[in-house]
């Protein structure tokens, strides 16, 4: 069985061995998830850094709130 996961890993029906680079990597785990991302610090095996998402400015705090805040901390 492969399951492919949408913006994440592939997942494979273990036990595999994986060639990566000239390197086997094995891995005896019932469900192995293979990285599609490449952001895994243990590449060719998914540690879930595809969860990760880039910050927009939409996520960032509104500073001009702060600083209402702020004022209104200053006359109370
Ligand atoms: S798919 Fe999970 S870290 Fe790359």
């Amino acid at each position: 069985m492969v399951r492919i996961v949408p913006s994440g890993p592939i997942l494979i029906e273990g036990p595999v061995e994986l060639v990566h680079d000239g390197e086997t990597v094995r891995s005896d785990r019932f469900i192995v998830a293979v990285c599609t991302c490449r952001r895994s610090h243990t590449y060719p095996l998914c540690d879930t850094s595809h969860r990760r998402r880039i910050r927009t400015a939409r996520d960032e705090p509104d500073d001009d709130a702060d600083d209402e805040d702020d004022e209104a901390g200053d006359d109370a």
